[in-house]
């Protein structure tokens, strides 16, 4: 791996970061979106995407310019800069993706390499083996070597400035998916997609989805830009950065317009079927469902495709905006309500609580206590985590929801989903939750783990809960030799209050 990549800020394993591309001669502000342009179908120009939706990046197919007679001289003589109208970075595809589809790949890596080097792409793209979901695994570890090598025969191609993808395969084998991340890695290559995972995407398997990127990750490092191979829907994109996607494609913006769809945050819905526009950008603002539905084709097309993209790129500043404050895996389980696969995407994501660990921040805005996923949050496992250290001072320590009581040596406050602390943590992040008074029992069995932790850490104290009425599942958690009092059955206030 080149040093091409400066990570700015981190939320979860997502991260807002830097990506210099010397080529264009341009740095790219990550999380970003790269519309994919294709020469032959492009409804909304690359001007107008630079211009009014503020594109820094995009890309496009080498091998359509390749095998295209009518766009592969322009290409080699004017460039895709000029072609394009275009002054930021171009990313181009080599169309192994499009060639394992439809057919044979008849160009070799050395040959794609160069070709897309003199149409003047940025980054460009070998020719991988996007091997699918649920391969049996003699194929994907045949594939997986056919990739790897064209990555080694791309890093002995002298392609100057421009960078090179080496794109991460190996189905959905976890095991293949890191080890071909750490090969990867180990090459002088430049960005890193996660491939073949347009078929995870389009059948709604999100966990999976999660788990290629997570163990991709884990054989990549942190400091490698990832992109996700295909991903175009706003939908995703909290879940993916979450997970520590840094680029997306979309060719959704404009396949979806094409057949009337038109693209919101929680999906994707029929033209035909939409009585409001519930949306405020300019087109949106502009007509009702029955003038879009009157304009000819083309003009509907291009509308809708605008519609598309404004939504899209919304929701990436929506997702940075709430990395630097923090609170990306709130917005991730916002987005998680719009669909059921969407909630096991985000449960596959906190199940990789070490890997969102490593990178979550330890301090930033206040906690927000959601639904019942938000007790399996890195923060819980965090604190968790920190209670083997936390020194106890005496032999008898109450661990309570309601008051302070002398009759014991010390009292800790008590607050599912973190369990026990030290009052003079209160206001500390993430102690400082907002938690509703009507909790779930994974809230209150979080809480219980947190007691177990402390109490299996300091064995020569007697530990006291004093709880509201938590459920008997939560109870349950608690190690023998901890006393409960349920403080809802007591008539009056504690000792001092
Ligand atoms: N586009 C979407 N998925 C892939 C992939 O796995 N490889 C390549 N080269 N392009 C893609
Ligand atoms: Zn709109």
């Amino acid at each position: 791996m080149r040093d091409r990549f400066e990570i700015r800020d981190q939320d979860a394993a997502g991260r807002i970061g830097e990506l210099e591309v010397p080529r264009a001669g341009v740095t790219v502000e990550t999380p970003a979106l790269l519309p994919v342009i294709n020469p032959h179908l492009q409804t909304v120009p690359p001007a107008e995407m630079e211009a009014e939706f503020g594109a820094e990046i995009l890309i496009t197919n080498g091998y359509i310019f390749y095998g295209s007679d009518e766009f592969r001289d322009r290409a080699l003589d004017e460039g895709l800069h000029d072609l394009f109208e275009f002054s930021g970075a171009i990313m181009t595809d080599s169309g192994s993706f499009q060639l394992a589809e439809y057919g044979d790949i008849d160009v070799d890596t050395p040959e794609i390499l160069q070709f897309q080097h003199d149409i003047g792409s940025d980054i460009a793209t070998p020719v991988d083996i996007p091997t699918p979901p649920d391969a049996a695994r003699e194929q994907a570890e045949r594939d997986l070597a056919v990739t790897q090598e064209a990555l080694e025969t791309a890093e002995g191609v002298d392609v100057g400035e421009m960078l090179v993808n080496a794109p991460v395969q190996g189905s959905t084998y976890p095991d293949l998916r890191e080890a071909a991340g750490a090969h990867a890695a180990g090459t002088d290559l430049d960005v890193f997609p996660v491939g073949a995972v347009v078929p995870l995407m389009n059948d709604y398997r999100y966990a999976e989805m999660v788990e290629v990127v997570t163990a991709a990750k884990r054989g990549l490092g942190p400091a490698a830009p990832v992109h996700l191979f295909g991903a175009g829907h706003p939908m995703m994109f909290a879940l993916a950065v979450a997970a520590g996607c840094d680029l997306f494609d979309s060719a959704a913006y404009a396949l979806y317009a094409r057949d009337d769809r038109y693209l919101t945050v929680r999906g994707t819905e029929h033209l035909a079927d939409l009585d409001y526009l519930p949306c405020s950008c300019p087109v949106c603002a502009d007509h009702t469902p029955t003038e879009l539905r009157a304009e000819p084709d083309d003009r509907r097309e291009y509308l809708l495709a605008r519609h598309n993209l404004h939504v899209t790129y919304a929701e990436l500043r929506r997702v940075k905006q709430a990395l630097r404050r923090g609170t990306l895996l709130e917005l991730v389980e916002q987005r998680a309500r719009a669909h059921p696969a969407m909630v096991d995407g985000y449960r596959a994501l906190l199940d990789e609580a070490d890997h969102l660990e490593r990178t979550d921040p330890t301090t930033k805005d206040a906690f927000f206590h959601v639904s019942a996923e938000s007790a399996r949050r890195p923060e819980v496992h965090r604190h968790h985590d920190r209670l083997d250290r936390l020194p106890v001072d005496g032999e008898t320590v109450l661990l309570t929801e309601g008051e302070n009581n002398r009759r014991f040596d010390a009292t800790w406050r008590l607050k599912p989903p973190f369990g026990p602390f030290p009052r003079a943590l209160s206001k500390t992040y993430p102690l400082n939750a907002e938690v509703p008074d009507r909790l779930e029992r994974a809230a209150y069995e979080a809480a219980a783990d947190g007691v177990a932790r402390l109490a299996e850490a300091n064995p020569g104290v007697a530990f006291t809960v004093g709880h509201f009425d938590w459920p008997p599942s939560a109870l349950d958690h608690l190690p023998d030799g901890v006393d409960t009092i349920d403080l809802s059955e007591e008539d009056g206030p504690g000792d001092d209050a």
